[in-house]
């Protein structure tokens, strides 16, 4: 039987791709790659994690395409200067050239760092995003957000590089731990949330049964995520408006994975989901939204299994003040302001450039007395 296979398109005139999702990509890669090659080879960046469990796969997939690949460690401490210089050194001494394309294979860690080393390698050569990880097949593979961390703060190094192809196969998902799988539903969930209250409903509906492995509300979700991060990288590509939407939740959340030292204790996906909540917790007391809406966010959360608020993070947290030194590290921080992406409802988010840190400190004092 064939595989269904969606594609969505990224329309961005020179650098338009296709985003291909379905159960069995992998096995069709060379297929699906073929026509960007100018020498049947190509340079695969992965993990170690992922290497073990579906490179074999892939290589079968490419056929008679040539295959070098180098597995990095996996996880978020990856994503520094050290392990950038060996893969870029990497790809220099595999003599990856100019026409190459180099293929990231792996969650949002390795596709980010994979694409920003394509980015810089010999002033930019093409990638290939197959992204494994829910998270990476909703969000990460997908815009062209390339780079690394520092450690003044996340993302803070790095450069847009749009991929030529991304292969989203979601059969590939099966493997995927079930924690990792639900901080990938933090980014689904705020699709939702962010624009479109009708994937919200259908969230509350299907969230459990996608989580449990049902391959047509996957596709579906993976779909539809997809689509609506093309159409907002669409309008803005390089995030000078719209585009600040899909980071509803990240300012509160890359403040908190800066203070849990990136590690195990938070993954990225978790923070979105607590950033969400807090986000539409400061929304209603800004009194922009009813009291129902941070309720049904979190009772949809809870309701996965998810963590939703600064308690569910074991451990230590720093006080408010460090956390708010924190936010002001992000990239959202415009001449000292703080912009958040608050919303009126859900589905309704908006960027928000000047709000008060007054109400934001009390709203993270209170977060924290929950603990
Ligand atoms: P990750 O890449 O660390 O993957 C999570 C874990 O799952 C890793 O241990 C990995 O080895 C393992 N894994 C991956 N695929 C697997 C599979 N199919 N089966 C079994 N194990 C598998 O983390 P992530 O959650 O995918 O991505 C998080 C990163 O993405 C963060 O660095 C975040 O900043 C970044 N991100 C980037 C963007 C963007 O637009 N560029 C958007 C969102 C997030
Ligand atoms: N994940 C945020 C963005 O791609 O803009």
């Amino acid at each position: 039987m064939t595989e269904k296979i969606d594609c969505v398109r990224v329309a961005l005139g020179a650098r338009s791709y296709d985003v291909r999702i379905g159960a069995g990509l992998l096995a069709r890669a060379g297929a699906e790659i073929a026509p960007l090659l100018h020498r049947r080879r190509v340079a695969v960046l992965t993990d170690e994690t992922v290497a073990a469990t579906h490179l074999d796969g892939l290589r079968a997939g490419l056929g008679d395409i040539a295959v070098t690949a180098l597995a990095l460690p996996a996880g978020e401490a990856t994503k520094g200067w050290p392990q950038f210089a060996r893969a870029v050194d990497w790809l220099l001494a595999e003599k990856v050239e100019r026409r190459d394309i180099v293929v990231a294979l792996g969650g949002g860690v390795i596709g980010d760092l994979a694409g920003f080393a394509a980015a810089v390698l010999r002033r930019g050569v093409r990638f290939v995003q197959i992204p494994t990880t829910l998270l990476a097949q909703v969000d990460s593979s997908v815009g062209g957000k390339t780079g690394i961390n520092s450690v003044h703060g996340k993302n803070l190094i790095g450069a847009f590089h749009q991929p030529s192809l991304v292969l989203a196969d979601i059969g590939v998902l099966d493997t995927l731990p079930a924690r990792d799988f639900l901080s990938g539903y933090g980014e689904v969930v705020k699709y939702g949330l962010l624009g479109d209250a009708g994937f919200f409903d259908w969230l509350e509906a299907n969230g459990p049964a996608l989580a449990a492995g049902d391959m047509a509300a996957r596709q579906h979700a993976v779909r539809r995520s997809v689509e609506m991060k093309a159409r907002i990288v669409e309008r803005d590509e390089t995030e000078e408006g719209d585009r600040a939407l899909l980071n509803l939740g990240h300012t509160f959340c890359h403040a908190l994975e800066a203070a849990t030292g990136y590690s195990g204790r938070l993954l990225h996906g978790e923070g979105v989901a607590i950033g969400c909540a807090l986000a539409f917790e400061l929304s209603q007391r800004l009194g922009l939204c009813s009291q129902e809406a941070p309720s049904r966010v979190r009772a949809h959360l809870k309701a996965m299994g998810m963590k939703c608020d600064l308690a569910d993070i074991p451990g230590d947290l720093p006080g408010p003040e460090a956390l708010m030194a924190l936010m002001a590290q992000d990239k959202k921080v415009v001449d000292g302001r703080l912009r958040f992406i608050l919303a009126r409802g859900i589905g309704e988010a908006f960027v928000a450039s000047d709000v008060d840190a007054a109400v934001v400190t009390r709203l993270l004092e209170d977060a924290l007395s929950r603990r």
